[in-house]
């Protein structure tokens, strides 16, 4: 599906920027141009960041360190 029209990115280019490491609404602009025209597509991308950012911080905390080992 289109998310930004005036620059014809999906949301299937914008989840592979976004799981290859972009992080910001800027590089996602750099890499891909959305958001840089009429701006219609901002509150979708940044809902895809929102989205990843929930992913990651679960995969984070799911994945936590065992600092008492690095302690002994
Ligand atoms: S829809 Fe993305 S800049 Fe217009």
């Amino acid at each position: 599906m289109y998310v930004c029209v005036c620059k014809a990115v999906t949301d299937t280019q914008i989840k592979r920027a976004i799981s290859e490491g972009v992080c910001s609404r800027r590089e996602l602009f750099k890499c891909l141009g959305v958001g840089g025209d009429c701006g219609k597509c901002n509150p979708h991308v940044k809902e895809l960041l929102s989205n990843h950012e929930q992913s990651c911080n679960q995969y984070l905390m799911q994945n936590q360190p065992n600092h008492s080992i690095l302690a002994a």
